[in-house]
């Protein structure tokens, strides 16, 4: 597999094999990573000398430190421009951002809106451009996800051509998109569970089947939350993105708190040893003012899943965490590395 100088933008710029390349590139990265901090031999720097900048047009703590520690690790240097801290849509356009970075960068991260703002970058920059988030995608996460349940594969699974995973909660944001099309380029089982109103569109659903067609994934698209039976794996997100209007929160919440993850739908996947993912960040406390706020208007104390739960299950969400360095790590050495 090379994948020299490519861009990576969403999942489906991708065949199996290039995905599944990646997770394993990100598992081989990890354990020299592993074997360097504790006392072994000194990982090989596959991008030294080289630049990188983070163009993030919203905030960010996993994806920017990401690639920020991974970049380092790797013996290149980064340059964060924050979601205010560029001429980027206020006084230059993406295209000529894209030029001017592309004469002083190798690679450049962006975090934003619409996909066709990563896809124009890309179009124009000259170097490889990677997709930390966009409205439509977040294939950086995905990875991460793939690498945290190929680690923690269920018994008797040998491979996520083995794993179910049931997805609850906003189905038709980033996240929900690319679980989908990433479940199918992985060969897994995936349940994506919404209500109608929060499924992902049409075009995503056929191109996401197209291409379990050929890896002999098992899609399912439902509101009925008995698809979670079987699940080895719940996953969730936030119930509002970021970039959608504040005031969507009450009727988000009105639709979603069935799709809660709380210890009756563990139960309800008859799965014991089912485990639990979570992008982050989650609202499951009272931590956050963010959670304060909406405590005071609904008496709510946890939105997308319950404390309890995300506690038990904070070791495997936490590893989900961490391993979106050692994967975002693997797209930048796969695309740029020496
Ligand atoms: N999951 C995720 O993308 O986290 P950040 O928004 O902190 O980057």
């Amino acid at each position: 597999m090379t994948l020299q100088g490519r861009s990576f933008l969403a999942e489906l710029d991708f065949v199996p094999a290039e995905w599944t390349g990646l997770v394993e590139l990100a598992a081989s990265l990890k354990a020299e990573w592993r074997s360097e901090r504790s006392g072994g031999r000194a990982a090989t720097k596959h991008l030294a000398g080289q630049q990188i900048a983070l163009v993030f047009e919203k905030t960010s703590t996993r994806t920017r430190c990401a690639f920020e520690v991974a970049a380092r690790q790797q013996g290149a240097g980064t340059t964060y421009l924050d979601p205010s801290g560029s001429q980027l849509g206020h006084k230059e356009s993406v295209a000529d951002t894209a030029r001017v970075l592309g004469r002083m960068y190798d690679g450049i991260a962006y975090r934003g809106f619409g996909q066709d703002r990563v896809e124009e970058l890309a179009a124009h920059a000259g170097v490889p451009v990677w997709n930390g988030l966009t409205d439509e995608w977040h294939p950086t996460q995905m990875l991460a996800d793939q690498l945290t349940m190929r680690e923690h594969v269920p018994a008797g699974a040998s491979s996520l051509k083995d794993v179910t995973l049931a997805y609850v909660g906003d189905a038709r944001c980033n996240v929900g998109n690319s679980v989908l099309v990433s479940g199918a380029l992985a060969g897994m089982d995936v349940r994506l569970v919404a209500p109608p109103s929060l499924q992902p569109t049409r075009k995503v659903v056929d191109a996401a089947q197209a291409i379990a067609n050929t890896t002999g994934a098992r899609l399912v698209v439902t509101s009925d939350l008995d698809a979670v039976a079987g699940a080895d794996f719940l996953y969730t997100d936030i119930w509002v993105s970021m970039g959608e209007p504040r005031e969507l929160w009450s009727e988000r919440i009105d639709l979603l708190r069935p799709y809660q993850i709380n210890q009756a739908l563990l139960t309800r996947t008859g799965n014991p040893a089912v485990r639990v993912l979570h992008d982050l960040p989650a609202l499951h406390d009272l931590g956050t003012e963010q959670a304060r706020q909406l405590h005071a208007e609904t008496g709510l104390s946890s939105f997308e899943i319950t404390d309890d739960v995300f506690e038990a299950h904070a070791g495997i969400i936490f590893d989900q965490a961490e391993n979106r360095m050692h994967t975002i790590k693997a797209v930048m050495v796969a695309t740029l590395g020496r």
